[in-house]
């Protein structure tokens, strides 16, 4: 048989889906595209999870939006998280021109220009939805994966967080957790010992320093109400197409610990709040990371950890997850090995550690006759990869080297009108950017121990002569005192919460060293 006709059989081959399938362009022979052999990816196994890879202005970008886009219209829910602001154009719809019509032309696949849904979301001031959580939603095995604590001072973080649900302080935000901080040292001292153990103040000191170093990265923007609810990832518009949430995080990207604290948060509650799914036709939501390695950068072993056990077990709730990164080796090596699909955008060899990369990038690839995958690796071209997924039965597809389609939206951002436009359009923002203003912990700690020292000074002035020894009434604790009329609806008891996840797995070891410690 002829080569070329032997290759577009082998690319079919493995490019035909029983389920539905998403088409990302046309496989490339001998640097021809070819009109007539698409490569495509089965919707079943995007729970696999992916990669997108490749040197600066290859095409990287487009191509996560190539792919979201086109989630969105098989009615998949979206999420992405934008570094550098460049997706918002997915928005609106796309204007071909005759580069585009040409690239189309060769792929044989017609051109359409569609917009998406668009829900604008922020972690801090931008424009846009305001997304945040509750300190008690962290739980105290991930607060204190956050922040870097060691198992001393993590049992401190869960006796706090054991003592704000016993006495009902809700564990609202930053300055919350900082006052609980502060009584178990202070006014608190001696009730919490007898109740929960001795607490060491230099670890105390140790974990305040830590929480004001998040605070310095803006945190307290984050933490608090009204906090986030999965769900609301979860919608499609009226015309079936999944909504694309985008979070913008171009104001936070110097402040890897805050993005690495949102990023944790989001994935364990996506975790926790979705039900086993098993094997479904479609995820039930893809997330996007572009820069990914602005999440890996300067995350701790523990965090690490946790983002690889949290992507292992996602995957049976129906979520897929997509890193979009320069080199390969930004991701830990641990989830790099759990990604099905691989989309390997041109990579530059300058130096001797370039070319290294690019025979161990090679490697992780299925063998082509057809390619010189490391040759391919630096002489395809911009708006084309060497794509490979998994099918459904879990093998990876032929390695196909993909003349990618161009997006149906707009290759490019949104300009401030079209921003205000898209907020103001938003339902959420009217759900969660309202000033929820609810006593916690802070101000309930505040005025009862006001209270407790007024009433004692009332006591004194009342009774001035010491009562004989054997009529003294045992005084109530401060605790006491604080939980008694405390009826504040919590936020939700956090040790449950906890159980609950920890018992599922994902919070690893942490977890369950400490509660056979007996803390919980
Ligand atoms: N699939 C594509 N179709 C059309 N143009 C593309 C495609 N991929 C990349 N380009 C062009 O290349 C430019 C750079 O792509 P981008 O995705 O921003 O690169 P990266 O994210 O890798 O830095 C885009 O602005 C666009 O002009
Ligand atoms: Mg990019």
């Amino acid at each position: 048989m002829e080569r070329t006709e032997k290759f577009k059989l082998h690319i079919k081959e493995g490019n035909t889906f029983k389920g539905d399938s998403i088409i990302l362009g046309g496989a490339i022979l001998d640097g021809q595209p070819l009109s007539d052999c698409n490569v495509c990816i089965p919707l079943k196994t995007l729970n696999r999870h992916g990669l997108i890879a490749g040197a600066t202005g290859t095409g990287k970008t487009v191509t996560l939006q190539i792919i979201a886009e086109n989630m969105a219209a098989k009615g998949i829910p979206v999420l992405m998280m934008d570094l550098k602001g460049d997706l918002s154009g997915i928005a609106v719809a796309g204007i071909s021109n005759p580069k585009i019509e040409e690239r189309h032309r060769l792929i044989g696949v017609p051109y359409n220009s569609v917009g998406n849904t668009v829900e604008l979301m922020t972690l801090s001031k931008e424009n846009g939805m305001r997304l945040r959580a509750t300190v008690s939603e962290f739980g105290p095995v991930l607060f204190s994966k956050i922040l870097e604590l060691n198992d001393t001072q993590g049992g401190i973080v869960a006796v706090i967080f054991k003592f704000a649900d016993d006495s009902n302080l809700p564990l609202l935000d930053l300055k919350d957790f900082k006052r609980l901080l502060q009584f178990i040292t202070d006014e608190g001292k001696a009730e919490i010992e007898k109740n929960y153990g001795r607490i060491s103040e230099a670890s105390v000191g140790t974990i305040m320093r830590k929480v004001i170093e998040l605070e310095t990265q803006g945190a307290e923007l984050f933490f608090g109400e009204r906090s986030f609810e999965v769900s609301d990832l979860v919608r499609v518009d009226q015309n079936g197409r999944g909504i694309v949430s985008i979070v913008r995080l171009t104001d936070i990207q110097d402040k890897p610990k805050l993005f690495s604290t949102f990023m944790l948060q989001m994935l364990a509650e996506i975790y926790a709040s979705f039900p086993e799914a098993g094997d479904l036709e479609k995820p039930k939501l893809c997330v996007f990371i572009d820069e990914a390695h602005l999440i890996f950068k300067e995350a701790s072993k523990a965090l690490l950890d946790q983002v690889e056990a949290i992507i292992k077990l996602i995957r049976s709730k129906g979520i897929g997850i997509f890193f979009c990164t320069q080199n390969p080796y930004d991701i830990p090596e641990d989830v790099l090995a759990q990604l099905g699909l691989k989309v390997q955008h041109a990579l530059r060899a300058f130096t001797d550690k370039d070319r290294k990369a690019i025979n161990k990038t090679a490697e992780n690839y299925p063998i082509s006759e057809f390619y010189k995958t490391e040759e391919l690796l630096t002489s395809i071209g911009i708006g084309q990869a060497l794509i490979t997924a998994l099918n459904e039965k879990g093998i990876p597809t032929p390695l196909a080297a993909t003349h990618l389609r161009a997006p149906s939206s707009r290759m490019g951002v949104l300009n401030a009108e079209e921003i205000d436009r898209i907020t103001a359009a938003s339902l959420l923002s009217s759900k969660y950017n309202v000033e929820v203003d609810r006593q916690s912990a802070y101000e309930i700690l505040e005025a009862k121990l006001n209270n407790a020292k007024a009433q004692t000074k009332e006591e004194e002035a009342e009774a001035p002569q010491p009562k004989p020894k054997s009529s003294v009434r045992e005084e109530p604790s401060v605790i006491e005192k604080l939980s008694k009329n405390t009826m504040v609806r919590q936020v939700g008891n956090t040790v449950m919460r906890e159980v609950a996840r920890g018992l599922l797995g994902v919070l690893g070891l942490g977890g369950s060293t400490r509660r056979k410690k007996g803390l919980f």
